[in-house]
Formats: C-alpha cells, sequence, structure tokens
C-alpha cells in the first residue's frame, strides 16, 4: 500500500493542497495518497497520535491548529520554533517533527519575482498576526538589515520587534498614519492581514498616496488574485506580488521534507490557478 499524507485543519473544504500533492506524487511516481482531514479544534491531540497510530507518513497543518499541534510533536525545528507555529509535520519512523514552510514560501517567491537581493531593502510588513510573525522570521533568517512593522493594533508588533531583537535585526514598530507618511522610505510592502480578501475586496490596509514607483507591493492574499492594495499599486507604477507563489513555494517546500524530491513547482502554480478560475 502506498503512503499517506494529510492536512489537518477546519475547515479544509476549499483547501488547494490535495489536489496539487496528489498531482505531484502522480508526476514523479510517488505511490501515495494526500487527503484533506476535517480535525474539529478539541480533538487535534487525537488527530497528532493519530498520525502516529495510522502511520501517516506527513502532514500539511493549516488555521486554526498551526500552535495547537506544537505540544505533541517529538521535535520542533529552528525556524518553527522561532515562528511559533508548524505547517508540516514528517513522521520519521515514528517521530513527529515540525516544520513552517510559509515563511521561506514567501520569501522564495519574493526573491524569485524580483530577481534581485533583498538584503539592503527597506520593508514594510502590514499586520502582527501569524502570517507577519512567519514571514518576518523567514526575512530575518534569510538576512535583511532592517523591518518595520505597522498593524491596527500596535502593540501587537511588539513581539515581532523582540524577535528581531534576538535574531540581532533592526526593526521598528511604526503606526498606521507614519507608515502612511513615510510609505515612499519603503521599497518592499507586504500585506499579511486579510484586510481586502473575498468577499471584502474594496478594503485596503494602508494608504497608497505616498508609495514610490520603484516599490514592490505584495499581497499573501490569492483569492482574490489582484486585491484592491495590488491594483492600487500596479496603478502608481510599482511592481506587484500576489499570495499564489507563496502558497505554491510552502507546498513544495513540504513536499521536499516528506519525499525528498522537490516537485514541478509550475504544474502546482497551474493547478491552483485554474481551481482559483
Ligand atoms: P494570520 O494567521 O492570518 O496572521 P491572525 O494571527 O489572526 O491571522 O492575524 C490577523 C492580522 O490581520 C492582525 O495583524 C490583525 O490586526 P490586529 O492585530 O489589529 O487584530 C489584522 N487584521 C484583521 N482584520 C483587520 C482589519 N479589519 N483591519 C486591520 N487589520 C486587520
Amino acid at each position: 500500500m502506498g503512503k499517506v499524507f494529510g492536512l489537518l485543519g477546519h475547515p479544509v473544504g476549499h483547501s488547494m493542497s490535495p489536489n496539487i500533492h496528489n498531482d505531484a506524487f502522480n508526476q514523479i511516481g510517488i505511490e501515495a495518497t494526500y487527503h484533506a482531514f476535517d480535525v474539529e479544534p478539541e480533538f487535534v491531540k487525537e488527530a497528532v497520535h493519530g498520525i502516529r497510530a495510522l502511520q501517516i507518513a506527513g502532514c500539511n497543518v493549516t488555521v486554526p491548529h498551526k500552535v495547537a499541534v506544537m505540544e505533541y510533536l517529538d521535535e520542533i525545528d529552528e525556524e518553527a520554533r522561532l515562528i511559533g507555529a508548524v505547517n508540516t509535520i514528517v513522521n520519521q519512523n515514528g517521530k513527529l517533527i515540525g516544520y513552517n514552510t510559509d515563511g521561506r514560501g514567501f520569501v522564495q517567491s519574493l526573491i524569485e519575482e524580483l530577481n534581485e537581493d533583498l538584503k539592503d531593502k527597506r520593508l514594510l510588513l502590514i499586520g502582527a498576526g501569524g502570517a507577519a510573525r512567519g514571514v518576518a522570521t523567514a526575512l530575518m533568517l534569510y538576512g535583511i538589515r532592517h523591518l518595520a512593522i505597522t498593524n491596527r493594533t500596535i502593540e501587537k508588533a511588539d513581539p515581532i520587534v523582540q524577535l528581531a531583537k534576538t535574531l540581532k535585526t533592526p526593526a521598528e514598530a511604526v503606526d498606521r498614519a507614519q507608515a502612511e507618511k513615510s510609505l515612499d522610505e519603503y521599497d518592499v510592502i507586504i500585506n499579511t492581514t486579510s484586510v481586502g480578501m473575498s468577499p471584502n475586496i474594496e478594503d485596503m490596509p494602508l494608504d497608497l498616496g505616498n508609495l514610490k514607483r520603484e516599490a514592490v507591493v505584495c499581497d499573501l492574499i490569492y483569492n482574490p488574485l489582484e486585491t484592491k492594495l495590488l491594483k492600487v499599486a500596479k496603478k502608481e507604477g510599482a511592481t506587484t506580488i500576489n499570495g499564489v507563489g507563496m502558497f505554491v513555494n510552502q507546498a513544495a517546500l513540504s513536499f521536499e521534507h516528506w519525499n525528498g524530491v522537490t516537485p514541478d513547482r509550475n504544474r502546482m502554480r497551474k493547478i491552483v490557478l485554474e481551481q482559483l478560475g
């Protein structure tokens, strides 16, 4: 019998992960299947123990379980520990190891789209939740030299500023008004909040009046493919990057952790775009 992989989340009905991973297994010739498991929050512990009991080879973990699964794992990779969340579990002969490929997936997509070094760019992160922490951690481990964080609730940016201290990266929290006023100081602006996500597609997390033309504006959102933030940025002449690349890369990195081979990311991207219609 082939290996079984899965997704632990709630809800998981609209997940694109089964399609892209099952296609990659077929394509590469790995005898395995990937199934989305809808796990109610009260059953997270049982679900993780179930991975061992049923000898499931590996899992992705999504909302709302990325933090909750951690205490039931045997080992947490350094990056996932810094982020404080796990999106990938590898079952290594009964030992469950947690990784986080979200942030790295984003950084990879940013580097690929820009085709240049990020280290000396001035970056502004919008948001301070779990997604922001993943992106911030990966950017700092990559070696950026400065990070600004803005958030509706500014105090919530403090833990990311603290993390930056640990990783010896200069970072500061700036309130929304200040960020908007000095927006032309930033080379890369990254929205990690859900503001602008379908169905609230007219919402924007930040006013882009002072955006510089050479700026790059990224949105982790991929539904819609082009958020209002990206539409406005494009109109201003900026380069824009949506969340599809990050989604594909995090999946490809998980696949590598499980199988030791890299899947065809162009195929993955095609499937994602087809499914998003
Ligand atoms: P995720 O894991 O997707 O990051 P999260 O941890 O719940 O989710 O974080 C949500 C982020 O989106 C936060 O930065 C949140 O801002 P607050 O810390 O002020 O709550 C931001 N966010 C969500 N809805 C928002 C809204 N309507 N306006 C501005 N920011 C919003």
